[in-house]
Formats: C-alpha cells, sequence, structure tokens
C-alpha cells in the first residue's frame, strides 16, 4: 500500500464517523431511545384486549324438558341407558356408552358439552369405548344439533338424579 492510498482510506474513515456521531449535522436521525415504549412488556399480558385472569367458559342455563326432547329426537339412548326414564334400551351393544343417570352429580355443564361437542377429548380408558383408532364410539351430533339444543340437553343430563326409579329395573 503506497502511502497515499493509505492517507485517502484514513480521510474516508474519519469522514464516516465525523457523519455518524450524534449531533454531526441538521440530516441526523435524533437518538433513538434504549428501548421504544411499544416493546417494553405490559405489566399484565391480560389487559385492555385480552383474556380476563381466571376466565372460563360457562355454559347459559338450559332447560330440561325441552332437552329430553332433542336426548329422545337424537336416539342417545341407542347407547346410554338413563335410569328412571323410558327409553327404549340400548341397541347399539357394541358401541354402548356408559349409563346416564349417575354422571350428573360427578361433571359440570361445560363437561358434558364437551363430551357431546367433541366426544374423543376424554375417554375412560379399559372400557370398550374407543374405537381401534384410539377415538370415542360415539358419533359427533354437530351437524344435528342446533347451539339451543345442546344447551337443554346439557341441562337435562345434569338434571338427572343418580339410579332415580331403576329399583326395579333389573338391578
Ligand atoms: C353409537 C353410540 C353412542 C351414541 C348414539 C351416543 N353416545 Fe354418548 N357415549 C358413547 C360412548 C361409547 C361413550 C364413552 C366414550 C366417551 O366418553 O366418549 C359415551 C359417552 C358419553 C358421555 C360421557 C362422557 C364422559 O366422559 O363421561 C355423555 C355425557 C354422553 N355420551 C352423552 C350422549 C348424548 C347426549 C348423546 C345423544 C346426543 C349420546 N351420548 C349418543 C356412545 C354413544
Amino acid at each position: 500500500m503506497t502511502p497515499r492510498v493509505l492517507w485517502s482510506a484514513v480521510l474516508a474513515a474519519t469522514t464516516a464517523a465525523a457523519l455518524l456521531a450524534p449531533g454531526a449535522g441538521p440530516a441526523q436521525q435524533p437518538a433513538r431511545p434504549a428501548r421504544p415504549p411499544a416493546q417494553q412488556p405490559a405489566p399484565d399480558p391480560h389487559a385492555g384486549h385480552g383474556t380476563p385472569k381466571g376466565w372460563k367458559f360457562t355454559l347459559p342455563k338450559g332447560d330440561p324438558a325441552k332437552g329430553r326432547e332433542v336426548f329422545a329426537k337424537l336416539e342417545c339412548y341407542a347407547c346410554h341407558e338413563v335410569k328412571g326414564e323410558r327409553f327404549p334400551a340400548p341397541t347399539e351393544q357394541a358401541k354402548v356408552g356408559p349409563e346416564l343417570s349417575q354422571m350428573a352429580p360427578l361433571h359440570e355443564a361445560e363437561y358434558f358439552a364437551e363430551a357431546v361437542l367433541n366426544p374423543s377429548v376424554v375417554i375412560d380408558k379399559g372400557k370398550k369405548y374407543q374405537a381401534p383408532d384410539g377415538s370415542s364410539k360415539m358419533p359427533e351430533f354437530n351437524d344435528s344439533l342446533t347451539v339451543k339444543e345442546l344447551i337443554d340437553l346439557v341441562a337435562y343430563l345434569r338434571s338427572l338424579k343418580p339410579g332415580a326409579g331403576g329399583g326395579h329395573r333389573g338391578h
């Protein structure tokens, strides 16, 4: 490298440094704050538009009598005995599910809603309730059920009394 080339390189570097230095000229961008406000974490991630803390989905109250009609219309009894009721006995022997009157005190409404909307999420293992692919043998009824019918159906399931009136029906 000749001294001339070296000198021009030094000049270029000095000029660049001068341009980058704060306050070097009117075209200079204002110095950025260390962290723009938008990037600072909000004190509560749910403040504003987020989901409130402790929020839980709750099903509206339904009408058990109407829910019973839905149960009959969809022939849920084909696979479920309901002690104390006079539905026809289960016919789908290979797909039969649990007796339902005993379930009422065990589960909240939202659990029953899920059992109907998405039967495969929770399945009692080891009771022949699963199809070979691991899904529930219970079919989905989402195409044949309005939301109102679902709400009433759940109210019906919740209203059942364990074994009510079942004393003379075999057990
Ligand atoms: C073809 C048979 C079949 C039909 C029809 C059927 N179920 Fe089921 N059901 C099952 C089986 C098998 C299970 C157990 C496996 C499971 O939990 O998904 C079950 C489970 C349930 C459970 C309990 C879920 C749990 O985890 O405790 C509820 C509640 C239920 N069914 C309600 C209904 C209602 C309401 C209908 C009518 C809309 C219906 N079922 C129709 C077979 C059926």
